[in-house]
């Protein structure tokens, strides 16, 4: 019989323990204390064009503030239809094949929940991205991971075949990839395809970094090889190409089928989400390409002057092709453990980055990465790596 003094029993469920406090929620912590300059969390510290934001306001004003259709309005799912149109070729039907989701985070927990079921096997790119895990844990699923190796972070298709088993349900890709800013290669794809084809399993692609490649890398949407349309749940988002992470405006693309199983658990999740911003977005879509290349060549510039900087400083870099980030290796300047680095650098340096090492199963092949976004202002990173240089940055 319980009484006053039993202790109340713990109210996570099993599964979901060691999710509690996330590394970004840690480094912030820390940042804020030591006040250090945080190249910890992927935002861009200057917000998007102006026509975008003034979008939102006209959309507020002209009335549009009551629960937008639970598929997203229809200008938006116009305008994401045109866009996969514009940039890839790829036909959808805005009614039955484009679903708007509260950013690409819920498009990935409402996917995951659609279609793991107990047991079911994921099979993941490690290092994942932190809500991977989560999502699949609250399916009841089990991760897998293949693993990413350095220099070049590019897909071991032998080990993806090896992965797979006759429990596995998902493969779960990221391209551009966080955190190692790897773009995955057409032909790499094409091996992910064929397994995926071959073994008759859904790929769930998270491509909201797909504006966001440097170095002429091409994006490629899995989707577009051959039997694949069929097969893939796409996700993006408009926070990242846009520079307006706050707006948590998302979307998946695929098949009637899919994007109604999707649709089935998202409507329990949010129902809906930003009724005024889905419809800046619809106009943000339709910007043309110098909108697009012009975001996209400034954090080109910023990976540049943040790369050179850690190279000077003697940490091994591993120059990404896409996404806010880049990964270093600390084991030059003496440390081999990337977490206790991130720990101790903003009492040392006053900057804050966060180590590869939470995103693994596979602890040992992430524990001397460490991952730094250069999606902030020149000045923020000049000031920055000068704090790398005068403060303590060697073991
Ligand atoms: C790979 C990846 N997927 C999804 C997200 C989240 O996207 P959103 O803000 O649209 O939910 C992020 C944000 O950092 C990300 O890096």
């Amino acid at each position: 019989m319980p009484t006053s003094e039993t202790t109340p029993r713990e109210p996570l469920v099993p599964r979901l323990r060691g999710l509690g406090t996330s590394i970004f929620a840690e480094m912030s912590a820390l940042a804020l204390e030591t006040g250090s300059i945080n190249l910890g969390q992927g935002f861009p510290d200057v917000d998007g064009p102006d026509v975008i934001k003034q979008a939102v306001v006209d959309a507020i004003w002209a009335g549009r503030n009551q629960y937008p259709p639970g598929m997203g309005v229809p200008e938006l799912r116009h305008a994401i239809a045109d866009h996969q149109r514009r940039f890839y070729g790829i036909e959808l039907d805005a009614d039955t094949e484009v679903l708007v989701t509260a950013g690409a985070t819920e498009a990935v927990a409402a996917a995951m929940l659609a279609m793991v079921d107990t047991g079911d096997e994921v099979i993941a790119l490690e290092p994942y991205y932190d809500s991977y895990a989560a999502t699949i844990a609250m399916a009841r699923g089990v991760r897998v991971p293949v693993t990413l190796h350095a220099p070049d972070f590019a897909l071991d298709v032998a080990a993806l075949r090896a992965a797979v088993t006759e429990r596995t349900r998902v493969i779960l890709l990221n391209t551009p990839h966080n955190p190692t800013g790897a773009v995955l290669s057409r032909a790499d794809l094409a091996a992910i395809a064929q397994v995926a084809v071959e073994h008759d399993l859904v790929v769930i692609s998270d491509e909201v970094y797909e504006h966001l490649t440097f170095d002429g890398a091409v994006h490629v949407p899995i989707a577009t090889l051959p039997g694949m349309a069929d097969r893939t749940v796409t996700i993006s988002s408009a926070g990242k190409t846009f520079s307006f992470t706050g707006w948590k405006v998302g979307w998946v693309t695929g098949s009637p089928e899919l994007v109604t199983a999707v649709r089935t658990t998202k409507q329990f999740l949010t129902y809906v989400s930003a009724g005024p911003f889905q419809y800046a977005i619809a106009e943000a879509l339709a910007l043309p390409q110098h909108v697009y290349t012009d975001l996209r060549d400034r954090l080109q510039a910023q990976r540049d002057l943040l790369c050179a900087g850690l190279a000077e400083l003697g940490l091994e870099v591993y120059v990404p092709r896409g996404t806010y980030f880049v990964t270093t290796d600390v084991r030059p300047l003496g440390w081999d453990d990337g977490l206790a680095f991130c720990r101790e650098l903003p009492a040392r340096c006053g900057v804050v980055a966060i180590p590869h090492q939470v995103f693994y199963d596979n602890t040992a092949v992430g524990r001397p990465l460490v991952r730094w976004a250069f999606c902030k202002q020149p000045d923020v990173l000049g000031d920055a790596l000068a704090r790398l240089r005068e403060g303590r940055l060697a073991r």
